[in-house]
């Protein structure tokens, strides 16, 4: 007779689990946000590649040997539990190389959320607003053919809006007409049918998004796929044992690899994020 072994779960852990959230800019606070709700209880390193900014210019080998480079550093020096890949232009190309790298090592990326935009959109006209990179990706070409062969997509790669995100979030200055100029072409219309899905493939995007509804030349949805990256850190720390009790508020610093000290402005822009420099 066969016996049934029970499926052995992790061991509980006591301690908080330490997360690195990694992207080339403030963009991946947008994911850090959403991941910190869930797991106010953890430790975290938000790690802004800024001497690398922007990535989506980078050609494709620089890339993954700049990413790794990067993350060699950061793992050494945080040995993170987990490791939060919140960019698109990275996660599109790099994920790969990063899990070969460190196979013990649970990775979450971000890409293109594809699938929700094709299976929310009812006109079947859905675009793909990321950089230059990520649009370009193969990875991104395969979502669109498994998830939205039935959908007419636009792929719209940006080369200025994750600058003008960081202009944003670093002194506020930003221009409507520079805005709307890199959206406008996200916006199709086709026998009658509009495009009314737009997915924002680069986490600085969502910093935006409310130039992006004010300047919109009709209302879509814009997809963030932010709080589904979220649910799966989450999901994957239980697997390792790390419940959140929400009984404790862990730590969150920033650092930047440019080794800059972040003026009063950036400073407080990290501390609305929860996050404090260095
Ligand atoms: N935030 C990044 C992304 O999600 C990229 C911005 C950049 O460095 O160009 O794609």
């Amino acid at each position: 007779m066969r016996r049934i072994l029970p499926i052995r779960s992790a061991a509980r852990m006591t301690r908080p689990p330490k997360l690195l959230v990694f992207d080339s800019g403030l963009g991946g606070l947008t994911v850090f946000s959403e991941i910190i709700k869930l797991r106010p209880g953890a430790d975290y390193v938000y790690c802004a590649d800024d001497a690398g900014f922007p990535y989506g210019s980078w050609k494709e080998p620089e890339l993954v040997a700049r990413v790794v480079s990067v993350m060699e550093t950061l793992i050494a020096a945080h040995a993170p539990d987990m490791a939060v890949i919140a960019c698109n232009t990275a996660s599109t190309l790099v994920l790969p190389h990063l899990r070969d790298r460190w196979p013990q090592l649970p990775f979450v990326g971000t890409v293109p959320a594809i699938k929700p935009a094709a299976e929310r959109s009812r006109s079947h006209l859905i675009s793909v607003l990321g950089t230059p990179g990520t649009v370009a990706r193969d990875y991104t070409q395969n979502l669109i053919a498994q998830f939205a062969a039935h959908c007419r997509v636009t792929l719209v790669g940006s080369a200025t809006l994750a600058r003008i995100a960081e202009a944003r979030m670093q002194n506020g200055g930003v221009c409507d007409e520079d805005i709307a100029a890199e959206i406008a072409p996200c916006f199709v219309e086709q026998d009658g049918r509009r495009t009314d899905a737009i997915v924002l493939a680069c986490t600085h995007y969502p910093l935006l998004v409310e130039d992006f509804r004010r300047l919109a030349p009709w209302p879509v949805d814009w997809i963030d796929p932010a709080p589904a990256i979220a649910r799966r850190a989450d999901q994957l720390l239980r697997e390792r044992g790390f419940e959140e009790t929400f009984a404790a508020t862990g730590s969150a610093r920033a650092v930047f690899t440019s080794g800059k000290k972040p003026d009063a402005q950036l400073r407080a822009t990290l501390a609305r994020f929860g996050l404090v420099a260095g």
